[in-house]
């Protein structure tokens, strides 16, 4: 049985998660109507596919260990942006974040000496590795190609192989 401390804890990380998976939606769709990055849209639009997935896992877990997990209300994301440069480095501050959120979470299952919520947060810290990972490397990418033609182009197009193991 979860305690309400970690009902609720669990709950606002729902709501995180659904509010990566509209927010990486809305770097898809801006992706998608900008000229020569389907590459990028189409890593956004699996990416918000998996933030929908993180965000289904503790749903469901809640309710297995006798919460209620509530469908959350979420905000509306940033909607366009100024260049690829900036809609990486919010997809970056994006994921530290969530690792903030997910790391107090471990550190509120220990207080409250719940062992099996302890247990289950441990596939989420190891997400948190492989997308700020995955994030940081896009970031020093496009560092290293700054405004050369080419280098985008093949950035677009070897997206997918940038993510981490285990991903397609
Ligand atoms: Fe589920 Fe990318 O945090």
């Amino acid at each position: 049985m979860v305690s309400k401390p970690i009902q609720e804890a669990l709950n606002k990380q729902v709501q995180m998660e659904a509010e990566s998976s509209q927010a990486y939606l809305a770097m898809a769709s801006w992706a998608e109507i900008q000229p020569g990055l389907e590459g990028v849209s189409n890593f956004f639009f699996q990416q918000s596919d998996e933030e929908r997935v993180h965000m289904l896992k503790l749903l469901r877990f809640i309710n297995e260990r006798g919460g209620f997990a509530v469908v959350p209300e979420l905000q509306q994301p940033m909607l366009t942006f100024p260049s690829l440069k900036k809609l990486f480095e919010e997809f970056l501050k994006h994921e530290l974040k969530v690792s903030d959120s997910i790391n107090d979470l471990v550190h509120l299952s220990l207080t409250e000496k719940d062992y099996a919520t302890h247990n289950f947060l441990q596939w989420y810290v190891n997400e948190q590795i492989e997308e700020e990972r995955t994030a940081r490397t896009l970031n020093d990418k496009l560092e290293l190609i700054g405004d050369d033609k080419s280098g985008l182009y093949l950035f677009d197009r070897d997206i997918m192989n940038f993510r981490g193991p285990g991903k397609k």
